[in-house]
């Protein structure tokens, strides 16, 4: 059961968690839960943690260029995710502001790096989410071969909250404000 002393505690304590959960596919905190502002309500789904910046605190995940997630982060770039590992019952919760990145050095170079087996997400000849025939086979496109639908969401850390459930229970909260440069202690 962690107690923090500082906030660069609190943050390496968090971000060497997620970091490790990265490439691990049993690892509960490789696929947390991104919530964003929607059109009418919160948006929520499952996402792939794809990559951890330690130094710069950020989050990164990759999506289709054309999903409706990445519309609603151009007009309202907060987003939320929720980790959790049931192991030790640890649950971040970090706020961000998401950046697409799409069609630049940076997104080539990774599209390039990307298994082959990944590449199919974002090859669909129609958008995600658009509707189709029950009884046609999802359609893939030659065209988007060279990585043009591909786009990286790259997480700035803004708060971090972290909650330690133990069994004694002396339950473990506390929050970070990294703009603020801020660690309080928070009743469970
Ligand atoms: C285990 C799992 C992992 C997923 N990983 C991703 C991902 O890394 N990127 C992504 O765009 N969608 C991923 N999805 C699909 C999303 O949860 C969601 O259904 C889809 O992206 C549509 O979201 P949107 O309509 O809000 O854009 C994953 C789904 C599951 C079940």
């Amino acid at each position: 059961m962690s107690s923090f002393q500082t906030l660069a505690d609190l943050k390496s304590f968090c971000l060497e968690r997620l970091a490790k959960a990265v490439g691990n596919l049993s690892d509960p905190m490789r696929t947390p839960v991104l919530g964003n502002v929607g059109e009418e309500q919160a948006e929520l789904r499952t996402i792939v943690l794809r990559d951890v910046d330690v130094e710069q605190g950020a989050l990164l995940a990759y999506s289709d260029w054309r999903a409706p997630k990445v519309r609603q982060l151009l007009k309202a770039p907060q987003g939320t995710w929720l980790f959790y590992d049931p192991s030790d019952q640890t649950q971040f919760r970090i706020g961000t502001r998401i950046e697409i990145l799409h069609r630049n050095d940076y997104t080539c170079e990774v599209w390039k790096e990307l298994p082959e087996s990944n590449r199919g997400n974002y090859l669909t000849t129609l958008p995600p989410g658009r509707m189709q025939a029950a009884d046609v086979s999802v359609e893939y496109s030659e065209e988007m071969k060279d990585g043009s639908q591909f786009a990286i969401l790259r997480a700035t850390i803004h708060t971090i909250e972290s909650l330690q459930l133990a069994k004694d229970g002396n339950h473990q909260r506390w929050l970070a404000d990294l703009d603020r440069g801020s660690l309080l202690r928070l009743v469970p």
